[in-house]
């Protein structure tokens, strides 16, 4: 449908999330003045940054340094992180995350009043700042919210689903989006913001995968608009699983509650069922190997051993670091009937992150001008194929930082003519979704096989052909987007003939040389790799 209104602003940010908030806060620091539109799909605090757990990672100690977490990262990206990029997150993340305090948010800290620093997963030294215990993201979307609320210049407009790219018709760069509000009195139905420049800060694609760590907002609106908008898509196959899920038994769906690599950085330790710890002689990092490792490890034990979970052991912390150390884990667990000071914590994989996304450049512009992207939805070259602990939150306020210090200078001026309305093509029947995360969680999870990932290609593409439902809501956007994703990432993992990272395949079960430095880029009109 075409838009029934429009709004401009010098930006438009999708997404309000670590990444976005960032975004508009960071521009309207570095412009002096502006407007800046921010859209969103639910409220402002519904997207992944408030659920995160463990913290975020930055050489902040003493002893510790930038180049050492450059090493990590490259470590557990196995071979593909893009070495400026890395540089870049490492070296200009401890700044990024003094702004962060200095702007309110609150860390843990220790008896001398230093940040308090933990380890998680493939760290080689104590580099996770972490609030309310197991509380960071919640801590960090607070502050941001907070910060975002109290400023007028930003026009929040909430309850809307991003749809497609404006384009200026003389120029071809991207000059606003459209978008659908769902009950927002004059802002209701389809709508425009235009704007000289889009940044995507949409987060992740957890909602295509049956079982996720991810809220129900992350169904990868911000990849599929910006394929429709004619960008690549680089490293999709590289979904990171993680490994310590709580377990709700077979027939769990939707979001589950993480738990936290944190613990493990503390000392917690996977066993089977019969008390055997399993991540024993498997690297030597043990426990806190690099995520992709201790998924595959726990993957690979359930399969031999028939079992759908294994254990997080944790009792010996005893009662006060578990009430003061991991309150929210403590609590999620009781909700649910475990009692992880008297037993083993069921836990098993579940997708947690998208290592790829929209190739960006070091300062966040797609290869379609006027459209940048930043945070999970983007593909900055950080993650390679698996990223590393904690460096998520980071890449956000990172890269949002270098994305403002750019957009002022890059601004051009919007269309003097009319801006086309994007045609609208049919939508599915929302009806397809359960059947998408069913497939993709069986063909596209942990453990891959040539044979599985070309049946889901084909039923996927299937489903796609099927004709559309009714009247268009933010359900039938979401089933359109969360498709279109869900075909994408599986013909990246159907290109790659390799195991590397993140993307396993049994029937080729070894890294290759030559996959080190081709790139596996995705778009739309069957124009894959
Ligand atoms: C966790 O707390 O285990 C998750 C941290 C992350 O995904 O980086």
């Amino acid at each position: 449908p075409a838009p029934s209104w429009a709004v401009t602003a010098d930006v438009v940010i999708v997404g309000s999330g670590i990444a976005g908030l960032s975004t508009a806060l960071g521009h309207l620091r570095r412009s002096g003045n502006g407007r800046v539109a921010l859209v969103t799909k639910d409220r402002l605090s519904t997207g992944s940054t408030a659920y995160a757990q463990g913290g975020i990672a930055a050489a902040m100690a003493p002893g510790d340094d930038p180049v050492a977490h450059m090493v990590d990262t490259h470590l557990a990206g196995a071979g593909l992180c893009d070495p400026y990029a890395v540089h870049v997150l490492a070296t200009e993340g401890p700044e990024a995350l003094r702004r962060l305090i200095a702007l309110g948010a609150e860390f843990d800290r220790d008896a001398s009043g230093g940040l308090a620093l933990t380890r998680e997963g493939g760290h080689r030294a104590d580099r996770v700042a972490h609030a309310g215990g197991d509380a960071t993201g919640a801590e960090i979307q607070r502050a941001l919210v907070t910060a975002v609320l109290a400023d007028e210049r930003i026009e929040i407009i909430e309850h809307a689903v991003a749809l497609d790219a404006l384009h200026d018709p003389a120029t071809g760069a991207v000059c606003g989006i459209t978008l659908h509000v769902m009950g927002e009195g004059t802002r209701d139905g389809v709508g425009a913001v235009l704007a000289p420049a889009v940044v995507l800060a949409t987060g992740g694609l957890g909602q295509i995968f049956a079982a996720t760590t991810n809220p129900p907002v992350s169904t990868g609106d911000g990849l599929a608009l910006a394929a429709r908008a004619g960008a690549r898509l680089r490293d999709l196959e590289f979904i990171q699983f993680h490994p310590t899920v709580l377990w709700l038994g077979p027939d769990a769906r939707g979001r589950q509650p993480l738990v936290s690599e944190a613990l493990r950085g503390e000392g917690a330790y996977l066993v089977d069922a019969a008390g055997n710890r399993i991540m024993a002689g498997v690297h030597e990092l043990a426990d806190l190997a690099p995520r992709d490792v201790v998924a595959r490890t726990i993957a690979r034990v359930m399969a031999e051993q028939g079992v759908d979970h294994v254990y997080l052991e944790a009792r010996h912390f005893g009662r006060k670091t578990w009430e003061t150390r991991f309150p929210t884990i403590l609590a999620s667990c009781r909700e649910h009937g475990i009692d992880p000071l008297n037993e083993p914590i069921p836990v098993a994989p579940a997708a947690h992150y998208a290592s790829g996304g929209v190739e960006v450049d070091i300062e966040g512009r797609t290869g379609v001008p006027g459209l940048w992207a930043v945070g999970e939805v983007a593909r900055t070259g950080v993650h390679g194929a698996n990223r590393l602990a904690s460096n998520s939150l980071l890449e956000g306020l990172v890269f949002a930082d270098r994305i403002a210090a750019r957009l002022a200078a890059e601004a051009r001026p919007l269309p003097a003519e009319g801006v086309p309305a994007p045609a609208v093509t049919a939508l599915p029947d929302p009806s397809v979704v359960p059947r998408v995360r069913t497939l993709m969680s069986r063909h596209a999870g942990v453990l891959r096989t040539g044979e599985g990932l070309r049946t889901l290609v084909a039923e996927l593409d299937a489903l796609g052909d099927a004709e559309g439902g009714p009247a268009p809501d933010t359900a039938s956007w979401e089933a359109a987007d969360l498709l279109t994703v869900a075909r994408l990432v599986a013909a990246a993992a159907a290109h790659r003939t390799e195991s590397r990272g993140a993307h396993q395949r049994a029937d080729h079960a070894e890294p290759r040389p030559e996959w080190r430095i081709r790139p596996v880029i995705v778009r739309l009109e069957g124009d894959t790799p």
